[in-house]
């Protein structure tokens, strides 16, 4: 019986060579497995004379429990290493500067809607939006624009099938004068598409539109409002504007928007008395009622804003040039 008692010196160097738990399982089997060393001196008590049994018995399970206590000792020792070395690895330094979250901006024609937005709400005008793809009704028809308006050309123009991607945004003061009674004053933002593309054009572009109809809205108040508009969006009192004559089918009369800007003029907008046509394609009565409408290039107010002159970087993606807008 010597040698068992040897085995449980063996059996805390082996488990002390142990670096895991499955290592641990390995150098258990050894001893108590099935083939273990001490379930073979269990088996081998049969041979032994029958009084030595009750004691070596005895002895044998006494040994086996102190095997059994040096492998749950290890055990410990095993899973508070390895809990250690997990907390060592994941230590965090809090003194260490923070990675820096990178906030983005806004883009300079996002900054300019908003402040045409808020500059129109404040003297009561609402929002409206409408499609970007539109159909041919609401973008020509129901606008007076006929069957030989260049707008409706093949190369003028993006279809989509039936569709057009719309190439103003007046086909929303058609949408909202069907759902919505006068008196009415509404501004709409948003994108429009053409086949255009230079410095100063992009085959997509924003415009705002803007409509009045009540049953006195004048010319002279259109070019009033658009004057105090200009003067507040470019923080300049003693900027001027003149209406230059034109042609839209939709007003009569039509009339380009041009702003004094370095002792020149520039053009930024079209504008007109709404056409009678159009009150009738929305059911207004045009005997009592009358407005007006404006349609203002954004990329053209956001270039003379921020004296930018090329449209393309605002649709380049270029962050160095983006990043000059962050406030
Ligand atoms: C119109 O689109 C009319 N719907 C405006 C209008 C509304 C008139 C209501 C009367 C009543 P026009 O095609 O001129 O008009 O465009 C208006 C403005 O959009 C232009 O003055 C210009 O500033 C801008 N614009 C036109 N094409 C482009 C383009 N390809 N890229 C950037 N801006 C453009």
């Amino acid at each position: 019986m010597d040698h068992l008692k040897d085995l449980i010196n063996q059996a805390q160097s082996d488990f002390s060579l142990c670096k895991s738990l499955s290592d641990l399982d390995h150098a258990k089997a050894k001893f108590i497995g099935k083939s273990g060393a001490i379930t073979d001196a269990m088996r081998q008590l049969s041979s032994i004379p029958k009084e030595e049994k009750p004691k070596v018995g005895a002895e044998i399970n006494s040994i086996k429990q102190a095997i059994e206590a040096l492998l749950a000792v290890r055990k410990d020792e095993i899973q508070s290493e390895a809990m250690e070395s997990q907390l060592k690895s994941e230590l965090i330094d809090v003194t260490l500067p923070g990675t820096k979250q990178s906030t983005g901006s806004l883009h300079p024609i996002s900054i300019t809607l908003q402040r045409v937005e808020t500059l129109f709400r404040s003297i009561g005008f609402d929002i409206a939006t409408g499609p970007e793809i539109e159909d041919d009704y609401h973008n020509f028809t129901a606008l007076n624009i006929p069957e030989s308006h260049p707008a409706r050309a093949m190369h003028d123009t993006f279809y989509i099938g039936h569709h057009v991607l719309r190439t103003h945004t007046s086909p929303v003061q058609v949408r909202y004068m069907k759902t919505n009674q006068p008196p009415l004053k509404i501004i709409s933002p948003g994108r429009v598409y053409r086949v255009d593309s230079d410095a100063t054009h992009s085959p997509m572009f924003h415009q705002v539109e803007g409509l009045w109809i009540d049953e006195k809205a004048s010319f002279a108040n259109l070019k009033g409002l658009l004057q105090d508009f200009l003067q507040s969006f470019f923080e300049d009192d003693n900027l001027t504007i003149r209406f230059r004559p034109s042609f839209f089918p939709f007003t009569e009369p039509s009339a380009e928007i041009d702003m004094s800007w370095n002792g020149g003029w520039l053009e930024i907008g079209g504008c007109g008395m709404v056409h009678p046509e159009v009150l009738k394609q929305v059911d207004i009565n045009y005997d009592k009622f009358q407005g007006f409408a404006f349609g203002l290039g954004v990329e053209r107010l956001a270039m003379l804003r921020f004296g930018i002159n090329d449209l393309r970087p605002f649709f380049n993606n270029d962050l160095r040039f983006l990043k000059q807008f962050i406030r």
